[in-house]
Formats: structure tokens, sequence, C-alpha cells
């Protein structure tokens, strides 16, 4: 099932809505602009018309304990079609920023519906919300984060056909959550080379606490590795990571 909107405040919201009503995995929500877009850490995700906003609904066949490895497979589909489509290099910064030359170009927010099964396990069902930068324009987001941010067609100097990148990218995120059950090493080996933040200087944000150290990229369970200067070795989930600035 495909629902397009021309204006909802969110595609993850509505798709929470209908996983409510029993839609079937493969339900995709669309919209061409959401007044409410969700983005990490609960902050709003401008979502300008020409941008590409969608919510695809799966069922994936994983431990619970794997469900955070869907939002680094959806980063490297995001890669995938960004490479073989425009042959472009973009990197991803932990856990769900894809970085096109400096700026960010598309973000990933990955929502879990946990119910239980017929055996009375709990089973998930995964909103895979991602939202990018396409036709729209740099000067159509507020002036705070314009410096940190990028559009495809600002980048190429071209515009670009939404539909075919939707197809692609719906495509690419079904095949690489697929491959995660059978080939999650060759997934985690294939996200290391798109690591932003491998080798260089990162800052961790959690609650009031920060650390700073030395990226070294994703564990089997989708944490981030960072290494402090006296070699210490951390694994963080949740929080924010950032390149140090100095
Ligand atoms: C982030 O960068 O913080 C994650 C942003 C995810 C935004 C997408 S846009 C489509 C989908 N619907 C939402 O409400 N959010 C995601």
């Amino acid at each position: 099932m495909i629902l397009q909107y021309d204006h909802i405040d969110s595609t993850n919201r509505v798709a929470k809505d209908l996983i409510a009503e029993g839609t079937p995995s493969g339900t995709l929500v669309r919209a061409v602009r959401q007044s409410a877009g969700k983005g990490q850490y609960g902050r709003v995700f401008e979502s300008p018309k020409g941008g590409l906003y969608f919510s695809l609904v799966l069922e994936p066949d994983l431990p619970l304990e794997q469900l955070p490895l869907i939002t680094l497979a959806t980063g490297l589909a995001c890669l995938r079609v960004l490479k073989e489509q425009f042959a472009l290099s973009p990197h991803i910064k932990w856990p769900n920023d894809i970085y096109l030359a400096g700026g960010k170009v598309a973000g990933i927010l990955c929502e879990n519906v946990l119910k239980p099964g017929p055996d009375g396990r709990l089973t998930a069902t995964v909103i895979i919300g991602v939202g990018m930068n396409v036709n729209n324009k740099v000067r159509d987001f507020a002036d705070e984060v314009q410096s940190l941010i990028t559009t495809l067609s600002e980048h190429l100097h071209t515009q670009i056909d939404l539909e075919e990148l939707l197809a692609n990218l719906t495509r690419a995120i079904i095949d690489q959550v697929a491959r995660l059950k059978h080939d999650r090493i060759a997934v985690l080996a294939e996200w290391q080379q798109a690591d932003l933040l491998w080798g260089r200087p990162v800052v961790y944000l959690r609650d009031s606490q920060s650390l700073t150290g030395i990226g070294q990229g994703v564990t089997e369970q989708g944490a981030y590795r960072i290494c402090e200067e006296n070699g210490v070795e951390h694994q963080v989930i949740g929080g924010q990571l950032r390149l140090s600035p100095g």
C-alpha cells in the first residue's frame, strides 16, 4: 500500500497509526511537505517542498537486539543510491545522518512498534523514516541550519526525478535490511567504510555527560566505539556524536 500526502504533520506519525490499524509490511507513506517532521532527539525535521519525505513500514525477521542495525542498513541504502544514481561519494555520521561534501543531505529516524506475536514473544514492526534534501534549496531552511546542510539539486546543479529516487531508495532499503539476517558482518564492514567520523576527534554528549576521543566505527550491535586519549575504549548508544571542534 502506498499513501501520498501533499501536506501532513509527519509520515512517521501516519505510519504509526496505520500499524495500529494492522497495515501490512511494505506500506509506504510519503508527503510533499511535512509541518512537524520528526527528527532525532525530539527535534523537528524541516521539510520544505522539493525534498523527499517518506516512511516505510517493515516487519524485519531479526532479533530485537539487532533492531538498531536497521538505521545503519538504511544509511547504507541511501549511500548506495546516491553513489549509483548520481556517482556521489557521501558518508554517514553515526547513527543516522548522511553527509555530502560537508553538509547534511539526509536524516533517518527509525521507530519500533513492539507487540506480542502468536507465541507470546515480542515482535517488531519498524517505521523507517527518511528525509532527503533533493530539489529544495538551502535558503528554504531556517538561517541557523543553512551552513550545516546541502541539497542534491544544488550540489549537482540539476533537478532530480523524485519518483525514480523514491523507487530506488525503497528497493535499496528493503535489500539492505534483508541482508542483516544472513550477511550482517558484511553490512557492518561496508558501514565502517562509509563512517564520516572514523579516526577523527569526536565529542559524545548524553544528558549532561560528555566524552571526547577518536571515532572507531560501529560494534556488531550498532553501538559506536570511541577511544579516549588514554586508550580506554567506550561503546556508546543513544546520545549525540559530533566532530570535535578543537
Ligand atoms: C534526523 O535527521 O534527525 C532524522 C530525520 C528523519 C526525518 C524523516 S522525514 C520522513 C519521516 N517522517 C518523519 O516525521 N520523520 C522522518
